[in-house]
């Protein structure tokens, strides 16, 4: 896998990037958006979500000093309910693409799960998303099942990942 071409922050999501956040999440799912409710109900349930924002710029400027949600160029949620995890969502602002802020984002949320003692991870993602399914699949996550008629117009591919150190377990079933 590439390296990150651009300059970004990974940190924790708080109710003050709730208005960028929802601008991204309007513009990237347009068919099938959160609500801002549902979004400041998943960041009131900090016992089994972690949600992350990436920021962009460079070192020392001072988007990232103030923290203010300018620049915010993606976010990701995870639910933990170890041994089980979920990715609830996970999105980059359609001008930041191919420049590998998806992947640190998911990298980001792995590294969460693991240290919450989460050995399988599980997704949902739209059928007619190959390039979401693409990079879950580049991260170890495999096809398990259709949800038919999930979203609006898609299925949902259902997608889990099995961490290396549970394997062992689960070839034993
Ligand atoms: C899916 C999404 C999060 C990926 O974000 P991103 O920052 O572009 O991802 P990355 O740059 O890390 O690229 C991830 C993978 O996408 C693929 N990719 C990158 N650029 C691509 C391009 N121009 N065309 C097609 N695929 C591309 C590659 O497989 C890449 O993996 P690699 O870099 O290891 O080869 C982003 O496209 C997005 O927000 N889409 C809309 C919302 C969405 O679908 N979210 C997922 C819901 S389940």
């Amino acid at each position: 896998m590439g390296e990150v071409t651009t300059q970004v922050r990974l940190r924790r999501m708080t109710t003050e990037d709730v208005p960028a956040v929802m601008d991204l999440e309007r513009a990237l799912f347009p068919l099938d958006a959160w609500s801002e409710g549902m979004l400041r109900d998943e960041l009131a349930e900090t016992a089994t979500r972690h949600y992350v924002v990436a920021e962009a710029g460079s070192p020392g400027s001072g988007d990232l000093e103030t923290g203010s949600g300018a620049g915010l160029v993606g976010y990701a949620g995870l639910r933990f309910v170890p041994p089980e995890g979920d990715v609830q969502t996970m999105a980059v602002a359609e001008t930041a693409w191919g420049r590998g802020i998806g992947r640190a984002l998911l990298a980001e949320l792995l590294a969460l799960a693991e240290a919450r003692g989460v050995t399988h991870m599980f997704l949902e993602v739209r059928s007619d998303n190959p390039r979401a399914q693409d990079l879950y699949t580049r991260f170890g996550f495999e096809a398990i099942g259709v949800r038919r008629g999930y979203y609006k117009g898609a299925d949902a591919i259902v997608m889990r990942r099995v961490a290396e150190k549970a394997m062992g377990e689960e070839n034993d079933e």
